[in-house]
């Protein structure tokens, strides 16, 4: 199967003033490729070199059969910088009949459908988009959804009553502005003003065994994983994609230093089995939560890891997650854009040995080339890193 399909554009929808949605048709007349809500799609887009591939989250129902929907912030350039390449290309020249070419939905930013935990949704900005498709699927069943959204105001304020529709007794919406204009204000478009606090999720989240979904700005997410920490939901619980390059919230002490994890684990956060806990989420400070544990049935097989040319070698075991974490525990900084197979940023030279796929590419390396970031190591394994 051909990794990028033709698709049409059959509408575009002004969502905001700089947010655009798009829906996308296959051209071939085939069926739509599944997706879990939380899954983003790839786009070929024309660069300055050639194509270049970007990422949208798909902000559609799940069960939606005939397009997709894409939702797509304009970068513009600020203090002079270039304007963002495949957003404005979307914005300024794509048009309701032209082609589009799109691989498949991919990503591991997902609902968890198999829990009947409360689900707290929380973006910023254009990061409700993976939201609002969990929210499509939540509302088809009987859980609890708190659906809380911050962003700058009305202006920039997309997808507002397309969420407001799934208001219902178990799911319920709140926006936040951090600098709402006097218009906001007399159409009371919003529920509270400034950034979210721990004051304003304990007066509007009653206490709960809950599982949460991030997506926003860096700062932001870094703020609500620290909160939520701070009220007692374990780490493992607290799934979140960056619209950016990926890193990870996970520190040591995400209280003094959320920005500088050393680490990413987007993909490791998927087992969600850890219980909220009520004690902490009621006390003035909270407990932090546990971390560093290995999740139950994981495999702790070995495996020796070469990094020649840095001269270091490293035993992997399953709890490192990919050759990219690996050495990034061992003090190593390799490049790396999408953290997910997608971009070949961590394409390294494999001197020996051989590795196993957990991701797979979008475009297979050629033999002797190892994407590092989907990766782990089969054996021993030598790399020229
Ligand atoms: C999993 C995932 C899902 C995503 N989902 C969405 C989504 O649903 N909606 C959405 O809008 N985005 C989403 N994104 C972000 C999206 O993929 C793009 O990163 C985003 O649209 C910016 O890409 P661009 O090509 O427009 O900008 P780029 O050309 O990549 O530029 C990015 C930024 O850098 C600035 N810049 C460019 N060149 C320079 C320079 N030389 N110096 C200084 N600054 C510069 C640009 O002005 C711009 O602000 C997602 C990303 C990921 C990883
Ligand atoms: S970092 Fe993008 S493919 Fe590995």
């Amino acid at each position: 199967m051909a990794a990028f399909r033709e698709f049409a554009v059959v509408d575009k929808v002004i969502e905001s003033e700089i947010i655009t949605s798009f829906y996308l048709a296959p051209r071939d007349g085939q069926a739509l490729w599944e997706f879990q809500p939380g899954q983003y799609l790839t786009l070929r887009v024309p660069g300055p070199d050639g194509p270049v591939l970007k990422t949208y989250s798909l902000s559609n129902a799940p069960s939606e059969t005939r397009h997709y929907r894409i939702t797509v912030k304009r970068e513009a350039g600020i203090n002079g910088a270039p304007e963002g390449l495949g957003s404005c290309w979307l914005h300024d020249r794509v048009a309701p009949g032209d082609s589009i070419e799109v691989a498949a939905p991919r990503g591991s930013f997902v609902l968890d459908e198999t829990s009947p935990r409360p689900v707290l949704l929380l973006s910023g900005g254009v990061g409700l988009t993976p939201m609002v498709a969990m929210l499509q699927r939540l509302a088809e069943t009987e859980r609890e959804v708190y659906f809380l959204h911050a962003c700058e105001n009305g202006r920039v304020h997309a997808l507002r009553d397309e969420v407001l529709a799934l208001v219902s007794d178990r799911i319920h919406a709140r926006f936040i502005y951090r600098s709402p204009s006097d218009a906001d204000r007399s159409a009371a478009l919003f529920d509270a003003e400034g950034v979210i606090d721990k004051t304003f999720l304990r007066q509007h989240l009653p206490i709960g065994d809950y599982e949460a979904y991030i997506c926003g700005p860096t700062p932001f997410m870094a703020a609500m994983y620290q909160l939520l920490q701070e009220l007692g939901v374990a780490e493992d619980r607290i799934a979140y994609e960056f619209f950016g390059k990926a890193t990870s919230l996970k520190t040591r002490n995400v209280a003094t230093a959320p920005q500088t994890a050393a680490s990413a684990a987007t993909a490791a956060i998927r087992s969600l089995t850890h219980i909220t806990n009520p004690d902490a989420w009621a006390s003035e400070e909270g407990e932090p939560a546990e971390s560093g544990t290995v999740a139950a049935g994981q495999s702790l097989s070995t495996a020796q890891v070469e990094f020649r040319a840095s001269g270091a070698t490293v035993a992997w075991d399953a709890a490192q997650g990919s050759l990219l974490q690996l050495a990034e525990n061992a003090g190593l900084e390799p490049a790396f854009t999408c953290r997910a197979g997608i971009c070949n940023a961590c394409k390294c030279r494999l001197i020996t040995g051989e590795v196993d796929y957990f991701e797979e590419p979008l475009e297979m390396p050629q033999p002797g080339e190892v994407l590092i970031c989907c990766s782990r190591p089969k054996g021993t394994v030598v790399l020229d890193l």
